[in-house]
C-alpha cells in the first residue's frame, strides 16, 4: 500500500496490462483491414489508450479531445458538458473508437458521442477501462470495456484524485477519512 490514501487496490497493475492485451486483441480483429481512428477524451484516458494503441495490430490514427464535467473537489458529473479543447482531424467518414478512462453517470460520454455523430463518421464505438454501470444515468451503449466496477470513487492509471495520482500503477479506491488534498 503506497500510502494512507488508497483505502484498497481494485485492479492491480499486471490485471490492468492483461486486461488491455485482451481489448487490444478483440479490437484488432473487429478493425482487421480497416483504418481506425482513436479518439481519447483527455486526460484520464491517455495513460489506458496509450498502453492499447500500441497493442493494436491495425493501422490507426489518434486525436484528442477535452470536456469538462467534474471540477476539482468535485466527486459528481453535473451532466453538463464543454467541449474545451476539440479534434484536430476531420472525423468524417472514418471508423472511430472513442476511448475513456471510466463511465460513470455516462453524461460525459453521450453528449460527446451525440456531437460526434453529427460529424458523419463512418462508424463509432466506445472504448472505456472501467465502467462503473450502477451510476448510470444516461443511455450509453460500450462496444469495449474493460472492468465492471462498484461505485466507489477511484484514481490511478489515468484518473485524478484533485488532479493528482494519474500516475499510479494501479486502480485504486480512495479513503477520504485519509485523504487530505495536496496543498
Ligand atoms: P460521467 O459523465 O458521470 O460518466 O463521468 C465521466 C468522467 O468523470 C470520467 O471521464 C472521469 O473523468 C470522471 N470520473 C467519473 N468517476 C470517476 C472516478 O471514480 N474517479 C476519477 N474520475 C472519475
Ligand atoms: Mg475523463
Amino acid at each position: 500500500m503506497p500510502d494512507a490514501k488508497v483505502g484498497e487496490i481494485l485492479v492491480q497493475p499486471d490485471e490492468l496490462a492483461h486486461r488491455v492485451s485482451e481489448l487490444a486483441e478483440e479490437i484488432s480483429a473487429d478493425y482487421a483491414g480497416k483504418n481506425v481512428l482513436l479518439i481519447g477524451v483527455l486526460k484520464g484516458a491517455v495513460f489506458f489508450l496509450a498502453d492499447l494503441m500500441r497493442q493494436l495490430d491495425v493501422d490507426c490514427e489518434v486525436d484528442f479531445m477535452a470536456v469538462s464535467s467534474y471540477g476539482v473537489g468535485k466527486r459528481e458529473s453535473s451532466g453538463t458538458v464543454r467541449v474545451t479543447f476539440d479534434l484536430q482531424t476531420d472525423i468524417r467518414d472514418k471508423d472511430v473508437l472513442l476511448v475513456e478512462d471510466i463511465i460513470d453517470s455516462g453524461h460525459t460520454i453521450a453528449s460527446v458521442l451525440e456531437m460526434l455523430n453529427l460529424r458523419q463518421p463512418r462508424s463509432l464505438k466506445v472504448c472505456a477501462l472501467l465502467d462503473k454501470s450502477e451510476r448510470r444515468e444516461a443511455v450509453v451503449p460500450i462496444h469495449y470495456r474493460g472492468f465492471d466496477i462498484p461505485n466507489k470513487f477511484v484514481f490511478g492509471f489515468g484518473l485524478d484524485l484533485d488532479e493528482y495520482y494519474r500516475n499510479l500503477p494501479f486502480v485504486g479506491v480512495v479513503d477520504l477519512e485519509k485523504y487530505k488534498p495536496p496543498s
